[in-house]
């Protein structure tokens, strides 16, 4: 399968022999879990706090990319993958280009997950102790989201009403390596946020350069 290289679109460009422009040093913070986890709560909270260090953010959250760049889309495994590789090449771009990228979808496959990551390749901020993708689950557990049912989805999953919802009548598949995992269930946003934060902290990426 052809996977996109994270920098492999712009061979015009002043990029080093490993192919990282230093001018740019952005990277991807991939929020993933289910519906109603909290992803894009949290993936607020931490934009407002990068930006107060000084970094340029782009959140590309699930709903509002589904209203926009794939409109049409079903939730069928296919078309979750093709919504997925989407996102995950605009967020390589724009980490290429200096900009945090912070995406908010379930993005529910494991495979397709790793494929985006294997799109930001060969990049990683100068001073960095990490590469460009940064992988956060917030693990949720379904009874809390389902619970909560902010939206009220499930509720109509359960019924039948939506079909392949994830979780419910579609698959999950949690990851088994991430660089961060956030059990929301026993803390504030603000915990969360500040795990984020925290590891960024660690590796060097938290404050714009
Ligand atoms: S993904 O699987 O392709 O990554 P994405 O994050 O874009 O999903 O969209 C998920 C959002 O779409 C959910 O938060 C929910 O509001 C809505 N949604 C509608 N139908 C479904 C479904 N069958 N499964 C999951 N989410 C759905």
């Amino acid at each position: 399968m052809f996977v996109y290289r994270f920098y492999s679109m712009n061979p015009q460009s002043n990029t080093s022999d490993s192919g990282f422009d230093p001018r740019g040093h952005g990277f991807s913070l991939w929020f993933t879990g289910l519906s109603g986890a909290g992803k894009s709560t949290i993936a607020e909270a931490v934009t407002s706090q990068l930006r107060e260090r000084g970094h340029r953010v782009e959140v590309l959250d699930g709903d509002e990319v589904r209203e926009h760049l794939s409109r049409g889309l079903t939730f069928s495994k296919e078309d979750r993958d093709i919504n997925v590789r989407r996102i995950g090449w605009i967020a390589s771009v724009l980490a290429r280009n200096g900009v945090v990228a912070i995406t908010a979808a379930i993005s529910p496959y494991r495979a397709t997950r790793n494929e985006v990551r294997a799109m930001h390749d060969g990049a990683a901020p100068p001073n960095a102790t990490q590469a460009a993708f940064i992988e956060i689950h917030i693990a949720t557990p379904l009874e809390v989201c389902e619970d909560r049912d902010v939206k009220g989805l499930y509720a109509k999953a359960r019924s039948g009403e939506i079909p392949e919802f994830t979780g419910i009548s579609d698959p999950y598949e949690a990851p088994e390596k991430c660089e961060i995992t956030i059990p929301t269930q026993n803390q504030s946003i603000e915990e969360s946020a500040a795990m984020v934060l925290a590891y960024l902290d660690e590796h060097g990426l938290s404050q714009a350069l």
